[in-house]
């Protein structure tokens, strides 16, 4: 074998050790010793100073007037959809080509989602075919930032305006994007990060609620502790969707390294890109010039034609070299089990682009650590695989 005979086909796999996914850039343990002692001794591990200090940090860098921390971008997503005050029944837009999170909100509600198409470049939901999609039924949209990539915050605000529907964004992976050189966060009626371990903020597991709405932040505080007011007479159903103190001073410290996070993510994105543009049916995530993503993922679009092989194959390939890859999103929401009620016959119609990136969309490994050698790395592999396409595809079909 020689050192172009990719791993799959039974060469040396290029990553030794291996890249994960993910690699998550936490603050050295020491720098967080100080505040964990101080909670060890005083007991108060939840709902206390340090997750208001970080809500104040996090509306200070989003210029946002609220700011809630909440246990999950899932917990912030149900309670802020519950806030709006969508009725029972409603028709709420969702793209297909996104988390099942973006989904889980209105049908916790008692909503019902119209699955919509992506723009095949951006990724995001687009404000012509958003405009063709509402109904006299909508009542609300939920847009995504996907990827990072910012979508078209103020096109979209016009139109739920106009239409008189409500516009939430999930944000989860948009902490470290910039829209229009300005942060995310203030958009819609409430914009809901996530801070999990790959995200360019990490609290372990928590999200923050971000608006410019008192009263959907004041809901969004109650609906947080049960929907407790604090004498016991629950105003309507919440949950418990606290962060507590230890992942707060986490989120804390993370946050302080934000912008390195989006430097580094952004010259290694661009890195990789330059390198494999040259490759035939090689394309990418479309970001408006004037914005800058997060770069929560990399992601790379492949025509199967040209290039040889799909997402699927390129990640299994990519596997056997020690890279890790992860299709996002396969299935997407109109496929999958829990979102079957809300799906008919023709919306297969009108989600061409939501499929055909079901195949063709690959995440890359992207850490806020990543060093030039590590991307030149995914790239070499990517090459040495794309040479011997053929050859892999009759392997793995
Ligand atoms: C688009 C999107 N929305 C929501 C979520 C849910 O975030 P969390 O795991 O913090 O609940 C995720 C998770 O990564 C996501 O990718």
């Amino acid at each position: 074998m020689t050192n172009s005979t990719p791993a799959i086909l039974g060469g040396t796999p290029l990553a030794q050790p291996g890249l994960p996914f993910a690699r998550p850039l936490l603050p050295p343990l020491d720098e967080l010793l100080p505040e964990y002692r101080s909670i060890f001794s005083n007991g108060m591990v939840t709902t206390g100073p340090h997750a208001e200090r970080f809500a104040e940090a996090v509306a200070e860098a989003l210029s946002v007037p609220f700011a809630i921390p909440v246990s999950s971008c899932t917990s912030g997503l149900l309670l802020a959809f519950q806030a709006m005050g969508i009725p029972r029944g409603a028709e709420v837009l969702i793209p297909s080509f996104t988390f099942m999170a973006s989904g889980l909100a209105p049908v916790w509600n008692q909503c019902r989602p119209r699955f919509i198409d992506v723009d095949i470049e951006t990724m995001n939901v687009d404000p012509e075919t958003v405009e063709r999609e509402i109904t006299p039924e909508t009542r609300a949209i939920v847009a995504v930032h996907q990827f990072g990539n910012p979508a078209p915050v103020e096109e979209l605000e016009a139109i739920a305006s106009r239409r008189g529907v409500s516009l939430l964004f999930d944000s989860a992976h948009g902490l470290g994007s910039l829209y229009r050189g300005k942060p995310l966060g203030g958009g819609g009626r409430a914009e809901v990060f996530s801070l999990t371990p790959t995200k360019l903020v990490i609290a372990a597991e928590g999200g923050v609620v971000a608006t410019r709405d008192a009263k959907l932040a004041e809901h969004v505080r109650l609906g947080r502790n049960y929907g407790n007011p604090g004498d016991y007479d629950c105003l309507f159903p919440g949950l418990n969707a606290r962060m507590s103190e230890l992942h707060a001073v986490l989120g804390l410290h993370s946050l302080h390294r934000l912008e390195d996070a989006a430097a580094v993510r952004n010259r290694m994105a661009s890195r990789m890109r330059d390198r494999l543009a040259p490759l035939p049916g090689v394309s990418f995530q479309k970001i408006d010039p004037r914005d800058r993503s997060s770069y929560k993922d990399f992601c790379i679009i492949l025509d199967p034609a040209e290039f040889g092989l799909d997402a699927h194959q390129l990640g299994e390939a990519l596997r056997a070299e020690g890279i890790q890859t992860r299709v996002y999103y396969s299935p997407v929401l109109h496929q999958m089990t829990a979102f079957q009620s809300f799906v008919n016959d023709s919306d297969l119609e009108r989600l061409p682009n939501s499929i055909a990136l079901e195949r063709r969309a690959l995440s890359l490994p992207m850490y806020s650590n990543m060093t030039g050698s590590e991307a030149d790395l995914i790239c070499a592999a990517i090459e040495r695989i794309h040479r011997n396409a053929a050859t892999i595809a009759a392997r793995l079909s």
